[in-house]
């Protein structure tokens, strides 16, 4: 055997599943030639074979060196200027059975070593699995594919982290293509995508929801949040205490909710069972302009609000407003105490909230959460959003969050994410749902909304809670999690410790570095110390969803997702537009709307 192209050197010393190689010094290059394929010996992260039998154990380099070294000095069976490897034992394959991941004979001192070859590669990552699915390339043999296995990415969740500009959304368009052009063409996957990157990367592929579409608008209806979440994005309100304010707008939300109760598209609910926080549509417009007449009205009759005095127009009309446009009604002047009309109410407590309310139900960029009438529970309801986001025909949903204002992106993949949450959980028993059919959960730029401890300065763990809950009990109801983010060391870390699997891209910063050497399994720390240095697209993959941890090379997918980096070099040139139309950018900043030219 040692007469074999392939021979390394031997065992000198065995600690645990930790092997120290003595190179043969008749290996006179570092690249040998083997079948007409050039191998470079001691890559940290290549794989050996020790053959024992009918048995061959694998292991990963770890560490190279030439004595003398601190460690290995005191073994006199490295002398001075002996080269050695230093393997970590990953798995085994015995006789005509597959690569299996643990050991169960143990290699010795004296055991021969070898260079694995492509023949060797291709048995340790080839998969029978109908679960796995070709992602890329092994980064050491580009003829190579590797595979990542579906069910387990779904049911054990995900990240995929590098660096800004490390090639995190091409992988992601890439798994996705993946997953959805080849074998699961029927697979459901959200991607939330809050800088607009996709809409042409996964064209052929996604139905693309975006604020300003006019064929597919983003509607996100506010009534499915709770009150407290509702109060903070309404009244800038921080704490959860209720003042009577609160309590005043409460008790109007509710008689909305019971006045459609026992009407709902999707079934009726008790008026008993129906509470503050319950899903139930309402329309805030009308909450709106109720109150707003009996916190102002002039009434003919004491305390009777049916005989509100309305000014007259022209035409001899009450000037009534209009609940739809946001217009409030005008009432006439109240008489002395004894002559009417009279005041309706003495006590005015709401005109600072009535106030904030119009303003963010005027405000263009929450139209989608705030602006959606139609979702009355009778014409639309939950049901109809959840058959536009996953009944079409295209196994992936884009939900384009590019306009959302950055103060409530929290707040909206955090209900996005409890309304797919909630249904999967409730309709885990209806066919074509639930765990019959699974979702998996792409969250882009996810420590923008996710941050560590769940809360930070801006957000205020809306979607940390929602995501959490998912990461936890999501396998149970067919729900995944795909976290994809520039600042792991930023990320919630009740998420991060539910995610599976790693893909790790390039990552410089060390504090990055250290999130996914906890999670490297097998003391294969110092693997994570290859990522400052990893090319661009090429990832460390480890985790449940590969057999193996693999350095993995994904191919540059066209068209690219929109985050491509401006170019100065050409824009700089020559200029195509000599007077941009200025005016139009100051008109949408006004607007709060961008027009699509
Ligand atoms: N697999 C790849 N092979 C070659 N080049 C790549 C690959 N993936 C990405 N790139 C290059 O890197 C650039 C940035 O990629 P990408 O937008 O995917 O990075 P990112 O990690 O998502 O960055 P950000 O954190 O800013 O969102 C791309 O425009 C492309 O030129
Ligand atoms: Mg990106």
């Amino acid at each position: 055997m040692q007469s074999e192209v392939s021979y390394l050197g031997i065992i000198v010393r065995v600690i645990g599943s930790k092997l120290f190689v003595d190179i043969s010094e008749d290996l006179l290059s570092s690249t040998p030639i083997i079948r007409g394929k050039l191998y470079k010996v001691g890559q940290i992260g290549s794989f050996v074979k020790v053959p024992l039998g009918s048995l061959n154990v694998y292991g990963i380099v770890t560490m190279v060196g030439s004595n003398p070294i601190a460690t290995v000095m005191e073994d006199s069976s490295f002398p001075y200027g002996r080269r050695w490897l230093e393997i970590q034992l990953i798995g085994e394959s015995i006789g005509l059975q597959g690569f299996q991941r643990g050991v169960s004979i143990y290699p010795t001192i004296d055991d021969e070593v070898h260079i694995v070859t492509d023949k060797d590669l291709k048995e340790i990552h080839a998969t029978d699995s109908p679960s796995a699915v070709s992602i890329g390339t092994l980064a050491s043999s580009d003829s190579l594919p590797a595979y990542i296995d579906v069910d387990k990415l779904l049911s054990r969740h995900g990240a995929i982290i590098g660096s800004t500009g490390s090639g995190k959304s091409n992988t992601v368009t890439s798994i996705l293509r993946s997953l959805t052009s080849g074998l699961f063409p029927k697979s459901k996957i959200i991607l939330i995508d809050p800088h607009s990157e996709y809409h042409t990367a996964l064209k052929d592929y996604s139905k693309v929801f975006s604020i300003d579409d006019i064929t597919n608008p983003l509607k996100i209806p506010f009534w499915g949040l709770s009150y407290n979440e509702l109060a903070l994005v309404l009244f800038d309100k921080k704490q959860a205490a209720d003042t009577a304010q609160d309590i005043s707008i409460q008790e109007k939300i509710l008689e909305h909710k019971f006045g459609i109760c026992d009407k709902l598209k999707s079934g009726s609910i008790a008026k008993e069972a129906v509470t503050i926080d319950s899903p139930i549509p309402f329309n805030l417009k009308k909450v709106w302009y109720d109150l707003y007449v009996e916190e102002n009205a002039t009434v003919d009759e004491k305390q009777d609000i049916r005989t509100a005095a309305y000014i007259k127009d022209g035409s001899d009309n009450d000037i009534i407003g209009s609940w739809e446009n946001l217009v409030p009604p005008q009432f006439k002047a109240p008489g002395t105490s004894t002559l009417s009309p009279f005041i309706y109410k003495t006590n005015k407590i709401l005109t600072s909230y009535l106030n904030k309310l119009q303003g963010k139900l005027k405000d263009n960029r929450l139209s989608f959460l705030f602006d959606v009438d139609d979702f009355d529970g009778e014409t639309l309801d939950i049901e109809d959003l959840l058959g536009s986001w996953l009944n079409h025909d295209k196994p992936i949903t884009v939900l384009d969050l590019g306009g959302v204002p950055f103060e409530i992106m929290d707040m909206v993949v955090g209900l996005i994410s409890k309304i797919l949450f909630e249904s999967s959980f409730w309709g885990r028993y209806i066919p074509g749902f639930g765990r019959q059919r699974p979702i998996l959960m792409v969250f882009e730029e996810a420590h923008s909304y996710l941050p560590r401890g769940g809360s930070s300065a801006t957000v205020t763990g809306y979607a940390s809670r929602s995501v959490r809950r998912i990461c936890k009990e999501g396998r149970k109801y067919g729900i995944g999690a795909l976290v994809v983010s520039q600042r792991p060391s930023d990320l919630d870390e009740t998420i991060l410790s539910q995610c599976g699997t790693f893909i790790a891209l390039r990552l410089s910063n060390t504090q990055d570095q250290g999130i996914i050497n906890a999670a490297l399994p097998d003391n294969l720390g110092s693997i994570s110390e290859l990522l400052p240095s990893l090319r661009t697209g090429e990832a460390i993959i480890v985790g449940e969803a590969v057999k193996i941890p693999s350095r993995v090379r994904l191919p540059l997918i066209e068209p690219r997702p929109d985050s491509g980096d401006p170019e100065p070099s050409k824009a700089w040139k020559d200029v195509s537009v000599e007077n941009p139309q200025f005016n139009k950018a100051i008109e949408f900043w006004r607007k709060q709307k961008v027009e699509k030219t």
